[in-house]
This record gives C-alpha cells, structure tokens and sequence, in this order.
C-alpha cells in the first residue's frame, strides 16, 4: 500500500465541516471589509520567492520545494502567497484599477520543516494584502477584521501580539546596538543564534531557547530604536486601535521569520496550543513591491494557518452543526420507489436527503439516519402510503407523528430548505 507523503495530511470528511465553516466566515468578513479573492498558481520561479522572502531566512535557506521542470527551469512550490501576490500585482498593473488594492486567498502553502503538531509540510493558509497605502488606519482595520473572526468562530484563548520593527532609516541603528549587546554575551547563546547573530541577528529575538530569552531580556528592542516617521505610525496606529476597540498586548520581542517587513508586526497566539500557538503572523513591507521592481508601494498583510485554527475551535462547534436534512426510511418496493422520487424532489428544493440503496431492514435504515447524522426521519410504510400518509420521526427531539406525505414534504423544505 502507498501511503500519504509524510507532513501532508489528508483532510477527512469528518473533518471538513469545520474547515467548510472557517473558510465561509472568512469570505464573509472579507467581503465586507472590501476585500476580493486572487487565486495564483501553486508554484512560481524560484527567484521570486528568493528576492522576495530574502536569502538569509529559514524559508529559503532550508524549507523550500524547489525543483527543475522538463524545461529545466527553477520552480517552487509557494512557501506563502504574499511574494505570488505582489508578482501578481505588478504583473496585471492591478494600481491601475484602484490605488489601494485589497486581496485575499485561501490555499495550500509548502514548507519542508520538521513535521509536529501545528506544523506540516503541506499546510493552508487563508491570507490578506492591503496594496497601496500607508496610512495606520489599513493595519488598524485588518487587525479589526481578524478581531471579528474569532469572534465570530468563538475562539476565546487568542491574543493580538503587537510591535513595530522600524524601517530601513532606523533599523541599522538599532541593529548595530543589538549585535553589539549579543556579541557581548555571545557563549550564552544556542548554537542556532550563534549562526543567526551573523546572517539574521534579529531572529535572535524570538528565540523560544530558556538561555537565549535569559540574554534577550535586558538587550536593545527595535521599538525602543524607531524613528520619527515609525513612531508617528505606532502611535496614531494605537490610537485608532483603541477606537475601534480591539484589543492587543504590545510584544517588543516579535519580530517575523521573513525578511520584507518593516514597521508593524503582529501575531495573533493561541497560549493553550502549545509550541506552534502563532494562528496569524502579519505586517507591513512598505519596501516588497519595490525589491521585486515595482516602483515603491507600501503594503500590509497576515496569513493565518487553517488547521491551527481549525484545533482552536470550540469543541461543541460542530455537534451543533451537525444534525440536517432528512432520512428517507422505507418498506417494500413501493415505498421505496416512492421515497426515491421524494428524495429527489427534496434535493430539488434544496434539503440535504437520502435513501437507503443496500436493502437495509427498517431498523437499519433508522439506524443509518443517525450515523449520518440526520436531523429528520420520514418513513414510508406500504399500507400507511396507501392512505397518503408518512411518519416524520424528529431525531433531535426524538418525537414521532404520522402526517400527510404533502404536508411533510413542504413542512422539511421550510425548515431544512436553502
Ligand atoms: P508566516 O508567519 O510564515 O507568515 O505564516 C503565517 C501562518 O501560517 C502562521 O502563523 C501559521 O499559523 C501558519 N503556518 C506557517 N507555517 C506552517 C506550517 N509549517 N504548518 C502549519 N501552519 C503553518 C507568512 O506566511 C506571511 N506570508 C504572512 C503575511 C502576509 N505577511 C504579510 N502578508
């Protein structure tokens, strides 16, 4: 038997309900922050994410899918879609249509890590970009947006981490004050900072090692370092937080795992997750469309992991959902052609319906019902038919009543209809 790749797991029926339910809550607060779907392609040229995601990071460094195709041009399977996006962006001249372009996706993502729990190789992402402003209110607003989500996904446990990294005005300075400070306490580090301190310094901040947040504590923090212009955004983006009431810690540790951002970062953490708690990572990269020649454009956005939020659902969620639709249970060949023309005519209006097709005795078929999880039971039995009447057995409430077969059928398209 050939078995599933390792790190990319299937995604069951049992499952999906779920996967169904963040997906349409998430196209439905797109929608009315204005935000519409692009779909790129699952790979792209190497070089794109090379420039785009930067050189020195774990992505590019040692997580991609990259290949050679009957061409032998370099190709990667997308480790993220922001970099895919902006190509997408300058590519169609999408500026042309509206000076602040909204996005989002949904999809699976590609990294080669070391599969956990919360980590795989194949996982999906649903993801914004806000492209053409840097006004504070754009981050204010998405980090509204993702507020509304778990809110209405009923996911308590998150917390909005924010933090500003500054911009390529202020960082070197603040990026020569913290290399000094850990060149200082150097043997006190782990191995992997011992390597970041020389190609990726700042990672250095979000290391999860006991000794290495020892040493961080007292160092220099990016925030403390930003310029006018970066204090100014933080500040009147606090401001327009408050007033629209979402509510954040600010984290002077965060920074991001990609090279692009600049100014605001955040995350959105689950604590009872364990170690890959991160829901949504996000933030500004004011400098991206121009790296990947485009004129200089700022840019805002998050991706979320779907099958990290999918773990952080309430557990009752789908129960709830569960039961729908009805179960056509019958006896005799005439029942049955009956109920396969009342099936049809249920489906036809739109209510989910079935009927047993393996010659199942009637107490498998209502057995059946409830394996299926359905809400309704109508059974047919030869001589009740006879008189244009069926039982409508309600497996929620467990009640029973025999009724006229036209007043069932349009009693379940009320209540199970569209
Ligand atoms: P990221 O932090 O690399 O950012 O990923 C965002 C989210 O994707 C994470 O917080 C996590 O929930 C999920 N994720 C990442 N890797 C894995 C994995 N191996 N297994 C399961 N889930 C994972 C980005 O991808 C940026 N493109 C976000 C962004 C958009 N920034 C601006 N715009």
């Amino acid at each position: 038997m050939i078995k599933g790749v390792r790190g990319a797991p299937d995604i069951l029926p049992d499952e999906i309900g779920k996967w169904q339910r963040v997906e349409e809550v998430a196209r439905s607060i797109f929608h009315t922050y204005g935000y519409t779907e692009i779909r790129t392609p699952i790979f792209e040229k190497t070089e794109l994410f090379i420039r785009g995601i930067g050189q020195g990071t774990d992505i590019v460094e040692k997580e991609m899918y990259t290949f050679l195709d009957q061409s032998r041009e370099s190709l990667t399977l997308r480790p993220e879609e922001t970099a895919p996006v902006i190509r997408a962006y300058l590519e169609h001249n999408l500026s042309a249509r509206a000076s602040l372009v909204k996005v989002y996706y949904i999809g699976p993502m590609f990294r080669h890590e070391r599969p956990q729990a919360g980590r795989f190789r194949q996982f999906h992402q649903i993801g914004a970009e806000a492209i053409g402003s840097d006004h504070p209110a754009v981050d204010a607003e998405l980090l509204a947006l993702l507020q509304q989500f778990f809110h209405e996904l009923e996911i308590q446990e998150v917390e909005l981490h924010l933090n500003s990294i500054g911009d390529p005005g202020c960082r070197p300075r603040f990026r020569e004050h913290f290399v000094a400070s850990m060149l200082a306490r150097e043997p006190e580090l782990c191995e992997d900072c011992r390597m970041r301190l020389r190609r990726n310094p700042l990672r250095i901040l979000d290391c999860k090692n006991e000794g290495c947040r020892r040493v961080v504590e007292g160092a220099p923090k990016p925030i403390q370092f930003l310029c006018e212009p970066c204090t100014e955004h933080f500040k009147r983006l606090e401001e327009l937080l408050h007033l629209l009431d979402v509510k954040y810690v600010i984290n002077d540790r965060l920074v991001r795992g990609l090279d692009y951002y600049t100014r605001t970062t955040f995350e959105f953490v689950n604590k009872t997750l364990g170690a890959q708690n991160a829901l949504v990572g996000g933030g500004r990269y004011d400098g991206l469309v121009e790296a990947l020649g485009g004129p200089p454009t700022p840019g805002i956005g998050f991706a979320m992991g779907i099958e990290r939020v999918v773990a952080s659902l309430p557990k009752d969620l789908q129960a709830a959902a569960a039961l729908q639709g009805v179960y056509v249970a019958t006896l005799g060949r005439e029942a049955w052609e009956k109920g396969f023309w009342i099936v049809q005519a249920l489906r036809q209006k739109g209510v989910r319906a079935t009927l047993d097709v393996e010659g199942r005795s009637l107490k498998g078929q209502l057995r059946q019902a409830n394996k299926e999880k359905f809400r309704y039971c109508l059974i047919l039995g030869e001589d009740e038919l006879k008189k244009g009447q069926v039982t409508l057995k309600d497996m929620k409430e467990g009640g029973q009543k025999s009724i006229m077969l036209d007043e069932a059928v349009e009693r379940l398209v009320e209540r199970q209809g569209p």
